[in-house]
């Protein structure tokens, strides 16, 4: 921005010089840096809308950028510029040269999901999923999350984190139950704060999402899915005391954006529900960040027309817009509005002042590469690595333990068995690499349960066998059960044929050859979301929730062998059947309650 700071300056510095005060010669007047209010007075409509749009990489050239003076570009779930680090710093550093090479030399923001870490670049480190997290209910740890994550995303020159997910998962067979922490409004608080505050503290915006209500729309009430999406049925008053306090906490806490959600409220989508966002969020909780637009969600809006959706979007309070492919639709289409007066000046400029804030906050609008200083050296250095280590000990559920199973002996012959037991896309789960994540054993760089089981073993005269022809030089079966990954409302468990419902994962044959071993059983589930393990559960003498640990799941091995002890306790209900869910409709009496975990 510097010409234009300096035509500012001056202006400012005549202006004073001009008054009829008598002014000390002798004294240096520096020019004040001019405010939010005189650039966005300076700024033409072109220059403004353009602000409000989040494009996505692979739909605009780094020429467009400037052209259409863009607010802000991300990348949607998977997509990348390539594999490395240097192609994403890159890729990053061509946009914002772009962005600033224009007549205000306002930079963008780029988002991404690192929704448990920096996870489409192989090698970065994957943390558990927010689920496992909230079993480790560790505000500390949480801290050291997002501080990590943060390094990792400033390694490859991004600065928004869509995250982090602050819903409340009440209904596990929501796809997206693993987003959330879990069922308790204040453990989502305690955890999320420290993490927004590990992000911004180190050069990343964060974004809690989805205002509001995202996890307890109605089964069968979605058009696209089957709960995500869906429509919540609900006072304002109960809406209110059940999802509001997590938002609040973190707009008290400084976080600096807010993503909204694609459900409706009472029929109505959020997108254009000027009640939740302009007069809750903004003026009641005093949010004076970005609300952002989830992807397409002004599409989600009932009109006839994409130009009433975008205003019916703008007047609800939307500030950016996720318009990945329509971005340019959306420009033209908001001038239109503003030029029929379908939407004011004053609303543009609202949503033009919170983004430069946001951006100055950022310290971006002095240096656009600001937050390189925040930066890890490498990817995964050894001291964050141990982060992940330690988030994966400590979201470990020990929800059975009978006939002293656990913890193993270091020195016993164990077989393995199960398809989650040597497989990195499976503990990962969504939001790795692709939108969906991927169930290959080598899906990203990392380690596996049985890593981490074969070291110990080696260490100490132990053996690993996993040929039924061995089982009789065995002392005990590890199960290892694993969800095939998903993401959003694909995960919603009616719509996925491999899983049909929460009945456990596909591994009948598996699940029944560890019974034929006769061998003490460990049942080790990598999931979301807990599973109905009523049929089963009586066959098995340990049970271990392990959720989706990610990049590092060898450190599993630990807990089970008694290097670390069992520390996680439940986030959410675990239901023995699926009549029982959702459980705030159904009342009934869980298999294991929330806070449930044995040492
Ligand atoms: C999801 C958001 C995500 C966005 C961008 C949407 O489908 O609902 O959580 O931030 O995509 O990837």
């Amino acid at each position: 921005m510097k010409k234009f700071l300096i035509f500012l300056f001056l202006s400012i510095a005549l202006t004073q010089s001009c008054g009829t005060e008598k002014k000390d010669s002798s004294k240096v007047v520096t020019p004040a840096k001019p405010s939010i209010k005189d650039i966005v007075a300076s700024m033409t409509l072109d220059e403004k809308i353009g602000q409000m749009v989040q494009a996505e990489r692979s739909k605009i050239s780094v020429d467009e950028v400037k052209k259409y003076f863009i607010g802000s570009v991300f990348s949607s779930g998977g997509s990348t510029p390539g594999n490395t680090i240097e192609d994403w710093t890159k890729m990053c550093a061509d946009f914002q040269k772009s962005a600033t090479s224009t007549r205000l030399k306002i930079p963008i923001l780029y988002g991404i999901d690192a929704v448990h870490g920096h996870n489409t670049i192989n090698g970065a480190i994957i943390f558990p999923h927010n689920i496992g997290l909230g079993a480790a209910n560790d505000p500390n740890l949480m801290k050291e999350i997002g501080k990590v994550t943060a390094q990792e995303m400033v390694l490859s020159g991004v600065n928004w984190n869509f995250a982090p997910c602050i819903a409340i998962g009440e209904n596990s067979r929501w796809g997206r139950t693993y987003e959330s922490y879990g069922q308790s409004q204040d453990l989502v608080s305690n955890l999320s704060i420290p993490y927004i505050l590990g992000l911004q503290e180190n050069g990343i915006l964060a974004c809690p999402k989805h205002y509001i209500g995202d996890g307890a729309p109605t089964w069968g009430s979605s058009k696209r899915y089957m709960l995500d999406q869906g429509n919540v049925e609900i006072s304002m008053e109960d809406l209110k005391s059940k999802y509001l306090s997590p938002y609040k906490k973190a707009i008290d806490n400084g976080a600096l954006s807010i993503m909204v959600s694609y459900n409706s409220i009472n029929n109505i989508k959020c997108h254009e529900n000027k009640e939740i966002i302009t007069d809750i969020l903004k003026n009641e909780l005093k949010f004076s960040g970005i609300v952002a637009s989830d992807y397409e969600g002004i599409h989600q809006i009932k009109a006839e027309l994409f130009d009433d959706q975008v205003i019916k979007g703008v007047n609800a309070g939307i500030d950016m817009f996720m318009e990945p492919n329509d971005w340019k639709q959306f420009i033209l289409s908001l001038k239109d509005a503003v030029s029929n007066s379908k939407v004011s000046q004053e609303r543009i400029d609202d949503a033009v002042t919170r983004i430069l804030t946001v951006k100055q906050k950022l310290g971006l609008l002095d240096d656009p590469f600001i937050n390189n200083k925040f930066s890890a050296k490498s990817l995964a250095s050894t001291e964050n690595v141990k982060v992940a280590q330690k988030a994966v000990e400590e979201s470990l559920v020990l929800l059975k333990n009978e006939n002293n199973i656990l913890p193993l002996k270091k020195s016993a012959n164990i077989f393995v068995i199960g398809d989650a037991v040597d497989n990195i896309g499976i503990q990962c789960g969504g939001w790795t690499k692709t939108w969906t994540g991927g169930d290959d054993k080598d899906w990203m760089k990392g380690n596996t349960i049985l890593d981490g089981i074969r070291e110990i073993t080696k260490n100490n005269n132990g053996k690993v066998y996993k040929e039924n022809k061995d089982i009789d030089k065995c002392d005990v079966c590890i199960l290892v059960l694993g969800e095939k990954p998903y993401s959003e409302g694909e995960g919603d468990c009616e719509n996925l044929s491999i899983i049909g419902d929460l009945a456990l994962p596909d591994n009948e044959i598996n699940i029944n050859n560890a019974k034929n071993t006769k061998l003490p059983i460990l049942t080790i589930l990598v999931s979301g979301r807990p599973r109905i393990v009523n049929p089963y559960i009586d066959n098995w003498d340990g049970f271990v929730a392990a959720w989706l640990p990610g990049t590092e799941g060898s450190s599993v091995a630990k807990v089970i062998f008694g290097e670390v002890p069992f520390k996680g306790k439940l986030p959410c209900k675990w239901p023995s059947s699926m009549d029982q869910l959702p459980f705030n409709i159904t009342n009934a009496k869980p298999l294991f309650d929330v806070g449930f975990g044995l040492k």
